[in-house]
């Protein structure tokens, strides 16, 4: 990949400033109108690309990197996650998937806190009453949500986004429990101040919040499925901020429909933005559009690292967010 400049096909819309310096450095194109590519769409990146930098939603499949041309040596994913991506698939056909870790990580634990927050406080439905001009002035019984400090918080994957709550959830006098398929090393377990469960169920029936903060694995499917809720308290919330597909969407629903749940504050969905329509109208669920991480400072330096993962990769070094079939 040395002499002529390098072929950088982007899937979707990037910051500005992230676009100009793609356009310094390599031969890249854009996606100006930011539609989202079609099957076809990636399978032609793929053909002409030497590096594709797609994102969430772009599904590289076998049969897609089947038909990637033998230039292509690099997919430096615009994003964390790398899920949509068949990283085993790419390796064996010599293609390095990378991706942006850490950058995106206290934004995504501040959304969390929000929810954590925003829920059981009942802002959305105290929003809807002035936005709708129908509040009636200050009442002793309105709008009576649960209070954060004391209770139990579960974390459901405890990796860094998942620390990075339990620092945030220390600081409103949460309990800090955690799930992990690693137990974390004495000293942060201390820091944190953060308890440690072998077993998934036995927190569940535990905790007064969760929030799942795993990744979507073959493992982490559906780990909260209709019988793993059910053993959760009818007070518990749920909150979810890393992927949909952790979560039985379908039984979330049910339940919380129920009243056997008390509520959700949802940023993923498991079928992306196909959403239960159950969900909407629920008084004691709060949906966001996957926004954990948007900021503008987070998706400049997400840029930052695409560029630099490309660069080194290009220099003939290992790129430094190269990601392995093993950490899935
Ligand atoms: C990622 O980077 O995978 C996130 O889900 C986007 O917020």
């Amino acid at each position: 990949m040395s002499g002529k400049r390098l072929k950088v096909i982007v899937t979707r819309r990037l910051p500005e400033p992230v676009e100009t310096r793609l356009g310094e450095l390599f031969d890249v194109t854009l996606n100006s109108d930011d539609h989202r590519f079609s099957r076809g769409e990636l399978a032609e990146a793929m053909a002409r690309a030497d590096v594709l930098v797609p994102t969430l939603g772009d599904a590289i499949d076998q049969r897609l990197l089947a038909q990637a041309g033998p230039q292509l040596r690099l997919i430096a994913n615009y994003g964390a996650g790398f899920d949509h991506i068949d990283v085993q698939t790419a390796l064996s056909r010599n293609i390095i998937v990378t991706n942006t870790p850490g950058v995106l990580t206290e934004d995504t634990a501040d959304m969390t806190m929000a929810l954590i927050l925003a829920v059981p406080r009942r802002l959305r439905e105290g929003n809807l009453l002035m936005q709708k001009g129908e509040w009636q002035g200050w009442s002793p019984t309105a709008l009576m949500g649960h209070r954060i400090g004391g209770k139990r918080l579960g974390i459901l994957g405890m990796g860094r986004i998942g620390q990075a709550v339990a620092r945030r959830a220390a600081a409103f006098g949460l309990q800090v429990h955690y799930h992990n398929r690693r137990r974390l090393h004495a000293d942060t377990e201390e820091r944190l101040a953060a308890t440690w469960w072998e077993s998934l169920d036995q927190m569940l029936a535990r905790v007064d919040i969760l929030s799942v903060n795993a990744p979507h694995t073959p493992s982490t499917f559906h780990l909260l499925n209709a019988r793993r809720l059910k053993l959760m308290k009818p007070s518990a919330y749920i909150v979810n901020t890393s992927r949909g597909e952790v979560v039985d969407e379908n039984a979330l629903t049910r339940m919380l429909r129920a009243g056997e749940l008390a509520g959700a504050g949802l940023d993923v969905y498991e079928h992306g933005n196909d959403i239960n329509p159950r969900l909407r109208g629920l008084d004691n669920v709060l949906l966001l559009p996957h926004m954990g991480s948007a900021t503008q400072e987070g998706r400049l330096e997400m840029g930052e690292k695409v560029i630099i993962n490309i660069k080194t990769h290009a220099d003939g070094h290992r790129p430094p967010d190269q990601v392995l079939p093993s950490m899935l």
